[in-house]
């Protein structure tokens, strides 16, 4: 496969997610118990169809909140984080297949899934709105995408802190949090449904549809 713009910074997401990789899980600990499990269990039970393709599992989280007569096909950049996810993806009732795929170029046709999800994976992609764009392709026609993600805060104060902060962030865990997701998801062709608050104006939960 020929090198294209944005490979050098996707083989840097994948290697900074494959470090992370052994304390992901220990690092997100509490956050996970205090709001993250209740978030995940919303997203899914938006889920419609049979086909579901979840972008950027890590290391699963996910799993356990899968529709059980769900067939759902995982991929994340990381190898590392694709390591951990395979213990639950074998414990789990929902058809599981884990894949290393990188969203910026899916290896699925067009029109193959009734639902694409993703959680706290958008901040990190290196072109998202070709991320976006690909997800819009694998959809099937009037398919839907749920996206739990935090973007760039609105507030004085808190949206130039995140600016200056990003460029700091980004070496250590990987994601940019300075995003202006609804933007990238829009300039896709994507039309989003509904965008709720779940944390302050950074957390969101999108509804979009293709
Ligand atoms: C912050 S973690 C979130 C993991 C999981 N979704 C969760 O909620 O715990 C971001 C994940 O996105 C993956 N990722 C980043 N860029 C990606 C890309 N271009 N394609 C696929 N996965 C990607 C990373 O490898 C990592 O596992």
């Amino acid at each position: 496969m020929h090198e294209r713009p944005g490979d050098h910074a996707t083989a840097q997401t994948r290697r900074r997610y494959d470090r992370l990789s052994r304390y992901y899980n220990v690092m997100e600990w509490a956050a996970e118990r205090r709001a993250f499990q209740a978030w995940r269990q919303r997203v899914w039970s938006l889920a419609e169809g049979r086909e579901i393709l979840e972008v950027g599992v890590g290391t699963g989280k996910n799993i356990p909140f899968y529709p059980q007569d769900a067939r759902v096909v995982a991929v994340d950049l990381s190898p590392g984080m694709l390591r951990h996810a395979r213990t639950l993806a074998d414990n789990t009732r929902a058809e599981v297949d884990l894949r290393e795929m990188d969203v910026q170029r899916l290896a699925f046709p067009d029109n193959a899934f009734d639902t694409v999800v993703t959680t706290f994976v958008f901040c990190s992609v290196p072109d998202p709105v070709k991320g976006f764009e690909e997800i819009r392709r694998v959809l099937r026609p009037a398919g839907k995408a749920v996206f739990l993600e935090h973007v760039l805060s609105d507030m004085p104060v808190v949206r130039p802190a995140m600016r200056a902060l990003s460029p700091l962030v980004r070496p250590m865990m990987g994601a940019n949090i300075d995003r202006r997701t609804r933007t990238n998801i829009e300039a896709a062709g994507l039309t989003v449904e509904s965008e709720t608050d779940l944390w302050l104006d950074i957390v969101k939960l999108f509804v979009v549809r293709t």
